[in-house]
This record gives C-alpha cells, sequence and structure tokens, in this order.
C-alpha cells in the first residue's frame, strides 16, 4: 500500500487533550517498503516534520503549524514472541496502542508492564518518552529498538545503544532525528488472573489519584528532583483554576483538562500561571513534560 498522504490534518482530532490547529500534510506508514517513499517525501518537504503517536503527551498550539506530521499505521498486535531462558521477548510495531499491548499480556500471562495500565500512548511513543507510572518505566523493560532515518534506514539498536532517562529516550550514535519503527521488550512469565489483579490495582490508585477520564495529556510538568510536580502546583493553589474552558485538574493539579471546546492557547496560560507561582513561592523552576 503506498504511503497515505491526508492534507490540513487537525492536530485535535489526533491528541488526546483534544486541542490543536491544522498541520499542513500528515503522512501515515504502513510497512515497512513505505520507508522508501517516505524518505523521497522528506526529501520533497521543506516543512520540519513531526512524528506523532497517540498524542497523548501532547499540547499542539491552536495553529495553523508549520508541519508534516508523520505516523506509523495502528498495528494489532505483538508481532513475535520468543522465549529467552526466564524472559519472554516480545517484539511490536510502534503503532501498537498500550492498552493494545497490556491486554494481550494479560491474556497470556506475562508481566512487567502492570504499572502502565491506563497510559493511552503507542509503543513508539511511550519508548520515544520513556513513558512510565507507577514504579514502571518502559525503558526497564527494552531489550531493542529498531529506529528509521532518511540517512541509516532501519537498524537494529542493542539496549547499551539506547539512554533512557526520566521521560527522554536517546538512541546513541544516531544523528538528527529519526523514527522508532519496531520495539523488543523483555517480559516474564506469570499468570493471566495475577496479572489482571495488578492491572485493576494501578486502574484504582489511577481513578482515584488522577482524571483518568478526562480530556488530557497526562501530566503537564516533569517532576522536579526529589519532589511532585502536582504537590507544587497544588500547594500553589492552581487545583481546579480554569481559563475558557481549559483548567488544572481538580483532582491532580499536574493535569491540564480540555472541559471542552479548549484552546491551546489558555492551556500555555495557564502553564506559565503554574510554572510563574512554583517558581516564586518555592524557588523550583518546572519543565514542560507535554510537547509544546
Ligand atoms: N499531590 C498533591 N496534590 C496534587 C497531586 C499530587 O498533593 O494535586 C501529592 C500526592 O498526594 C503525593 C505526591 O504529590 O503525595 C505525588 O503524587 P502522585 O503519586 O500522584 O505522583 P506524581 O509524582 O504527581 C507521577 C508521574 C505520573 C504517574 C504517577 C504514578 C510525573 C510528572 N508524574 O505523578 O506520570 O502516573 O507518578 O506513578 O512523572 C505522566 O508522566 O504523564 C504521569 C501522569
Amino acid at each position: 500500500m503506498p504511503l497515505e498522504l491526508t492534507a490540513n490534518p487537525l492536530l485535535r482530532e489526533r491528541t488526546t487533550l483534544r486541542l490543536g490547529g491544522p498541520a499542513v500534510v500528515e503522512a501515515v506508514v504502513r510497512e515497512a517498503a513505505d520507508l522508501d517513499e517516505l524518505s523521497a517525501f522528506l526529501t520533497r518537504e521543506t516543512l520540519p516534520p513531526f512524528v506523532l503517536g497517540a498524542g497523548s503527551n501532547l499540547l499542539a498550539g491552536d495553529g495553523p503549524l508549520e508541519l508534516a506530521l508523520v505516523r506509523v499505521a495502528d498495528c494489532p498486535g505483538p508481532e513475535r514472541v520468543e522465549r529467552d531462558g526466564e524472559a519472554i521477548i516480545v517484539r511490536c510495531g510502534a503503532g501498537l496502542r498500550l492498552p493494545g499491548l497490556l491486554g494481550w499480556a494479560q491474556r497470556a500471562g506475562f508481566s512487567g508492564l502492570e504499572g502502565m495500565t491506563g497510559i493511552p500512548g503507542t509503543v513508539g511513543g511511550a519508548v520515544a518518552m520513556n513513558a512510565g507510572s507507577y514504579g514502571v518505566e518502559i525503558g526497564d523493560l527494552v531489550t531493542r529498538v529498531r529506529i528509521w532515518s532518511p540517512t541509516g534506514g532501519l537498524a537494529w539498536l542493542d539496549r547499551g545503544q539506547c539512554v533512557f532517562d526520566y521521560r527522554h529516550f536517546t538512541p546513541a550514535g544516531t544523528p538528527g532525528k529519526c523514527l522508532i519503527w519496531e520495539v523488543e521488550l523483555s517480559l516474564r512469565e506469570s499468570d493471566p488472573k495475577g496479572v489482571r489483579r495488578a492491572m485493576r490495582d494501578v486502574y484504582e490508585k489511577k481513578k482515584a489519584n488522577q482524571p483518568v477520564t478526562a480530556r488530557t495529556a497526562g501530566c503537564v510538568f516533569k517532576n522536579p528532583p526529589a519532589d511532585s510536580a502536582g504537590r507544587l502546583l497544588d500547594k500553589a493553589g492552581l487545583k481546579g483554576v480554569r481559563l475558557g474552558h481549559m483548567a488544572f485538574s481538580d483532582k491532580h493539579a499536574n493535569f491540564l483538562v480540555n472541559l471542552g471546546g479548549g484552546k491551546a492557547a489558555d492551556a500555555l496560560e495557564l502553564m506559565d500561571m503554574g510554572r510563574r507561582r512554583v517558581l516564586e513561592q518555592f524557588g523550583i523552576t518546572l519543565e514542560p513534560e507535554v510537547i509544546v
């Protein structure tokens, strides 16, 4: 199937926060054979490319946005499963959604990912930002990552060539930007009921502390060393503060919620307000986690 191109793709239809105006074009890559066409597309295209996953960690501007979006198409499930001693090595396409992977792992009785219950991103997006919650960062489970770049083509990087930091992934020795194409993760054999119980426990904790059913992009700021951005924003009085149709969640102050018809400009102003107040009151500079 040829590279699928869409003109004027709306970011608000592609992000969980439901914000963002039109980009110029979107290219969806379905299979490895499309990558040559992607290379030609990126050579033709003068606009900066922006790789999009499930848009679950993204605050996109109201636009128009001078960007060429690149997305790996959704894939239905893991591509390959192998046993390596005690470990279960699972290979997934970058477009696989984390909830789909977690559901599959639960049914197969494979443990390791339970802490990531409720994260709506793609596997590629999760690796690109080393997503994590409840004691699990995806980087801890990665054994290899297959990346693609127009100059280097497809290449597997071993674990030792990947640097995973807090909400950050650097493929060592890769000049320029690249696309995550496939990921290999190491899971452990367990039993489906135990995995389901652990996932349910995480979901219950999340539901009690985070606005899990609202339109959000997850936490908007990274946690400063040994502290919580949510705690600081809460102490600084930001919980529930609203501007237009955007608000800091009244459940957890580090989430911005789109109450319906919100604007990115209001979200950015709220983030500025939060950053300013936390700096004034605690002398701590918050760094955004969502890409803006
Ligand atoms: N807290 C408050 N008020 C708030 C929010 C939190 O006082 O409005 C307090 C809590 O009571 C707790 C402490 O702050 O004592 C930490 O809160 P929580 O356990 O909710 O964790 P967090 O540090 O706010 C981090 C991650 C989340 C992840 C949770 C659970 C970041 C920025 N946040 O939140 O990740 O789900 O731990 O593991 O790293 C994300 O990255 O998008 C994200 C949501």
